[in-house]
């Protein structure tokens, strides 16, 4: 077989700043050691996220040209709908400007005291959302999707019989819907397949709870889906799509993933009382109905980036070029997260800095090092993330420490990746001088992104 190559040709480039170990030294520093306290011009390779950093086609710029800013009834927004309701089948569709604006409306109407959501994992934002609101967030994921380096085909999928379990322990009653995350970026991007999506929907239709999907990156779970489960191998990606929407209730969606999109999001659902009521809350917190918190240009680089991203050739080029990376550090003996995700590389950081107490933050500890030796910034999804702590101040710690380096949607070459391997790996043999960390500062919720660090001597 053949190189699978770039499915584009590059028309226009960002220049890339070089700097030296020893400034990327101070400015870590500088940041407290926290990566979303850096400079973006002072990082050579970032895969901080693949979120809201996707190179946008000519034809989404083309199409930003034809948004229509109109305060209402736009046509942007009109082709918005249909691309979006073409796809998902959901008759009601809510314009957001980002997943986060979708959650909150959504966690504000069916959250509250009492009320307890299931999932594969919540991703962080969603758990808030859902606690801000008084709420609770239960994960329901499998076995194998705990353990980072044993492979199995769909490691996003739901363990049913916790899934059950939890319902009969809360009461269905207290249940406003079950959210299923495709594929599951805090699990390591790992996709659910088609069967455990059924499955969630016969146990969702025996206890009368709706099942929503969390859609960020529904194309790349669908595209894993062809690969992997049986029946499937001769269907399009958009008819894999479409079949996973068909088993919702509705969704959430954060364009700024599979979308392309640098903003956006979008709620849709089917039933006409919820979407009433979120229409409501959208007014007074995001916008009107068409256009919610968007511009008309971006509901039209939204419309594009939808179908573009259902482009088989993109896919098989997206999700190679995320196992190659892992196929590098995994023949280098790192310890990774396998098989490879959808859209990012998880480092495992407890097993690549044993000597690194979870206490000690070794997944933030990794992301510094990475920084200092190569300009690569990636993020923790650990225990900084996701640690509580207990009544006596304790840190309980997360269920993995990994290092996520997400991967921007049609930005990066071969030798960019191949770059990111290197150093990977020069990192990992040098591993036994990298030292723990320690907090200085946090807030309360989702403090990885203000928090400040120091390293431990
Ligand atoms: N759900 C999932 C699974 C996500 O990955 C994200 C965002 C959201 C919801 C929220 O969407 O950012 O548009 O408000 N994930 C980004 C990331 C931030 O880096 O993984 P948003």
């Amino acid at each position: 077989m053949k190189t699978i190559i770039e499915p584009f040709r590059i028309k226009s480039v960002e220049p890339i700043y070089f700097n030296t170990k020893e400034e990327r030294t101070s400015i870590l520093e500088e940041a407290f050691y926290n990566p979303f306290l850096i400079h973006s011009k002072d990082v050579l390779i970032d895969l901080l996220t693949d979120s809201g950093t996707s190179a946008m086609s000519s034809n989404q710029w083309a199409g930003i040209m034809q948004g229509d800013e109109s305060y209402a009834g736009s046509p942007s927004f009109f082709r918005f709908e249909k691309s979006v309701r073409d796809i998902t089948g959901l008759p009601f569709i809510i314009p957001t400007h980002q997943g986060r604006a979708s959650e909150k409306i959504l966690f504000s109407i069916l959250g509250g005291k009492g009320k307890y959501f299931l999932s594969n994992t919540f991703f962080d934002t969603t758990r808030a959302n859902i606690e801000f609101s008084g709420a609770e967030g239960i994960d329901c994921l499998c076995k194998e999707g705990k353990l980072p380096t044993v492979a199995a085909p769909f490691k996003g999928n739901l363990d049913l019989a916790m899934l059950e379990e939890q319902i009969l322990k809360y009461g269905a009653a207290n249940i406003p819907l079950v959210l299923v995350t495709v594929t599951n970026n805090s699990g390591g991007g790992q996709p659910v397949s088609m069967e455990n999506v059924k499955g969630v929907r016969s146990i969702c239709d025996k206890y009368n709870i709706p099942l929503f999907i969390d859609a960020c990156r529904f194309a790349e779970n669908s595209y894993f889906v062809k690969l992997r489960e049986k029946g499937y191998a001769d269907k399009t990606v958009r008819q894999i799509a479409e079949e996973l929407f068909s088993y919702a209730d509705g969704c959430t969606m954060s364009a700024k993933k599979d979308a392309f999109a640098n903003i956006g999001g979008f709620l849709a659902m089917r039933d006409e009382k919820l979407a009433l009521d979120c229409r409501n809350l959208l007014v007074i917190t995001e916008g009107f109905p068409t256009y919610g918190g968007l511009a008309g240009r971006d509901l039209e680089a939204i419309a594009i980036g939808l179908n573009e991203v259902l482009d088989e050739n993109y896919l098989q080029y997206r999700i190679r070029s995320i196992e190659y990376l892992t196929q590098k550090l995994v023949a280098a003996g790192v310890p990774v997260m396998q098989p490879a995700g959808g859209h990012a590389v998880y480092l495992d950081a407890k097993g690549f800095l044993p000597h690194i107490p979870v206490d000690q933050y070794p997944g933030q500890a990794l992301v510094g090092a990475l920084y200092v030796e190569g300009g690569i910034r990636g993020v923790e999804i650990g225990s900084l993330m996701f640690g509580k702590y207990d009544e006596t101040g304790k840190l309980v710690p997360a269920a993995l420490e990994l290092v996520r380096l997400a991967i921007p949607r049609r930005v990066y070459t071969q030798s960019h990746i191949d770059y990111v391997a290197e150093v990977i790996i020069e990192v990992f043999e040098n591993r036994n001088n990298i030292k723990g960390m320690s907090i200085l500062e946090e807030a309360p919720l989702l403090r990885h992104f203000t928090v400040k660090m120091k390293m431990l001597d």
